[in-house]
């Protein structure tokens, strides 16, 4: 676990743990990061090898919280460069989440107050806006936002960023069969509904090797699987994995509910869908895992499988995680949210408000 490791592009993280990008809502309203959201990552930042930033929008159509940090403009580079250092004063290596939010977008925070997809079908959930097709001249701007997105990151002295390809956003809504259904060359089968996210990839692979003057961390996160029909299938998302891996990427990052989940499509076949995307991707592409890690036993037992290993909500309600592991304390290790330590493990309004509202989200000390 507090091994180093060396990624493709010959970056070394100091130990196998990162921080899983979360939302935090706490940017402030045109996007430029916050003070507090400056104290919120320090608290969190020493311990582990990387911090992957919360999602950033790449443009304004992209934007999907309230309180989201945006990267899509060169004005707030110095707020992001502020926030690179508070990462990297911890210790961490800092990746920056770049997104795009599509029909996800709430339509409040945009600028015609509608969301925009690859086509004008809503997501299942309830009261979801039905969002305008993008034009081909739309999703080629978007492809160079994502582009610039990297630029500036890049400038605002980031080790990396992390594609959000995952969680329902505009990158998985262009592969999935339900939100997808082009004509032109954007859609169609499996193969051409990787156009759009392969494109996102070449194209900030491009602003790397154009603005990077020394190694860039580049990674891609995806969800592997869709519950509904039409929806992502394990046997599609396999070839998409299968043509990341030919992309000079450093690291795959698969977004799990429980790292050791089986198919949520296939209730029959209870084999590790991890395992499963582990053994197509094969050992030369290190694979992030994720999901519901909460002992120093449940990290180890996931590090048999990954190289690399994040942790979203244990490190909200014990952010000294990683530290207390490694000094061989364990025992002293939280698992549970103390509800009276909201100022001492620094999660700021409106996030505290925020994650406790979702009822079983975030377990909680009685
Ligand atoms: C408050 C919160 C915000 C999140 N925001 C993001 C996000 O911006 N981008 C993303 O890829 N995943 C996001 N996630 C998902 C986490 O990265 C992670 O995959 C998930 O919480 C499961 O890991 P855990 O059980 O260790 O928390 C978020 C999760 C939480 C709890």
């Amino acid at each position: 676990m507090f091994d180093s490791y060396t990624l493709p592009s010959g970056v070394t993280l100091k130990n196998r743990l990162i921080l899983a990008p979360m939302t935090n809502f706490l940017s402030e309203e045109d996007g430029r990061v916050s003070e507090k959201e400056l104290t919120y990552y320090k608290r969190r930042s020493r311990g582990t090898g990387t911090v992957i930033t919360a999602c950033a929008n790449v443009n304004t159509q992209g934007k999907g919280f309230d309180g989201e940090i945006g990267v899509d403009r060169d004005e707030l580079i110095p707020g992001l460069k502020r926030l690179a250092e508070v990462i990297h004063q911890e210790g961490a290596k800092a990746i920056l989440q770049i997104y795009h939010g599509g029909r996800m977008s709430p339509p409040h925070l945009l600028p015609d107050e509608t969301p925009v997809s690859a086509s004008a079908v809503p997501s299942e959930r309830e009261g979801a806006a039905t969002p305008r097709e993008m034009s081909e001249e739309e999703v080629s701007q978007t492809v160079e936002d994502f582009k610039q997105a990297t630029r500036r990151a890049i400038e605002a002295g980031f080790d990396g960023v992390e594609l959000h390809g995952a969680n329902t956003y505009l990158l998985q809504q262009f592969f999935s069969p339900h939100s997808n259904r082009r004509t032109d060359k954007w859609g169609g089968d499996v193969w051409q509904r990787m156009t759009f996210p392969l494109e996102v990839t070449e194209a900030v692979k491009q602003a790397v090797r154009e603005y990077a003057r020394t190694p860039f961390i580049t990674g891609y996160r995806f969800s592997s699987e869709e519950p509904h029909t039409p929806g992502i299938a394990l046997e599609d998302t396999m070839k998409l994995v299968s043509e990341l891996t030919e992309r000079g990427l450093d690291y795959l990052h698969i977004s799990l509910r429980d790292f050791h989940q089986s198919s949520i499509r296939k209730e029959d076949d209870g084999s590790s869908v991890i395992r499963q995307i582990r053994d197509q991707i094969g050992d030369d592409l290190p694979l992030v895992g994720v999901g519901e890690i909460r002992t120093k036993e449940d990290a180890e037992k996931a590090l048999e499988t990954v190289p690399l290993l994040a942790l979203g909500r244990e490190l909200l309600i014990d952010p000294d995680w990683a530290v207390k592991v490694e000094k061989g304390q364990e025992d002293h290790i939280v698992t549970e949210m103390d509800m009276d330590a909201q100022e001492e493990l620094v999660i700021p309004e409106p996030m505290w408000t925020n994650i406790m509202s979702v009822p079983g989200w975030i377990p909680r000390k009685v």
